[in-house]
């Protein structure tokens, strides 16, 4: 990872944490970016209640002194942060790279704003070069692949997913289930894929996250960028 990139991500999570005022309740992402965010938000020292995306992000925050709660007692959250995989045309991403996209997309979808952050390298003009992770249930994963599979080509999309391995084994979520990445290159409809994916029963999250983003801090050489569209 070049020295560059890691720049544009600290910055990035540092501009996001200057979003954050005491008494929020605040969604931390998942992810190396996010890591900065929750780095630099602790450094603050506000009083704030924080709803975690991950085993990770939970552990580095707590270590950190912020205060850490389940999402079902959160209730609304005001601001969640996180990074991304991808961020293409209308602040659609592709989520997931770290396996958390299905706690990730829970805690997304219970808050009032959204603000995703990434290096500038993760601007895309249309998603699909970084492979889409999909979660499934364990049960039946390979049947449920070849349905996957099915989808993508009903949406013009040939490709195999893959079962995602690390160190000779399938990666397990936090929520014990498999990750399939679909090398799909590009996905010229992602509302259609995501409605294709949600279907399909042992199918239990997919990385497409459409409509969720209110602005994104993009990190660059030249300083922070902020994109709403
Ligand atoms: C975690 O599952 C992901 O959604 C991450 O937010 C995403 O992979 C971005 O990670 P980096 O900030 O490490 O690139």
């Amino acid at each position: 990872m070049s020295d560059n990139i890691e720049k544009q991500k600290l910055i990035a999570g540092e501009a996001a944490a200057l979003l954050v005022e005491s008494g929020m309740t605040v969604g931390l992402g998942t992810g190396s970016t996010a890591v900065y965010f929750v780095k630099a938000l602790a450094a603050r020292e506000l009083s704030l209640k924080c709803v975690a995306t991950s085993k990770a992000t939970a552990e580095l925050a707590t270590s950190l002194g912020l205060k850490v709660i389940d999402l079902d007692k959160a209730g609304t959250i005001d601001l969640t942060v996180d990074g991304a995989d991808e961020i293409g045309p209308g602040l659609g991403l592709i989520k997931g790279g770290g396996a958390a996209l299905l706690r990730e997309k829970l805690v997304w979808e219970a808050s009032l704003r959204c603000v995703v952050i990434a290096d500038a390298a993760k601007s895309v003009k249309m998603l699909g070069r970084f492979a889409l992770p999909i979660e499934v249930v364990t049960f039946g994963h390979t049947t449920t692949a070849g349905r996957i599979n099915d989808a993508l080509a009903w949406c013009g999309i040939e490709t195999e997913a893959k079962l995602r391995v690390k160190d000779g084994s399938a990666v397990k979520t936090d929520g014990g289930n498999y990750i399939y990445d679909a090398a799909c290159k590009k996905i010229p409809d992602p509302e259609l894929l995501a409605e294709a994916l949600k279907s399909l029963t042992g199918v239990v999250e997919h990385g497409l996250f459409l409509g969720l983003a209110d602005e994104a801090l993009i990190g660059a050489d030249a300083g922070v960028e902020r994109r709403t569209s």
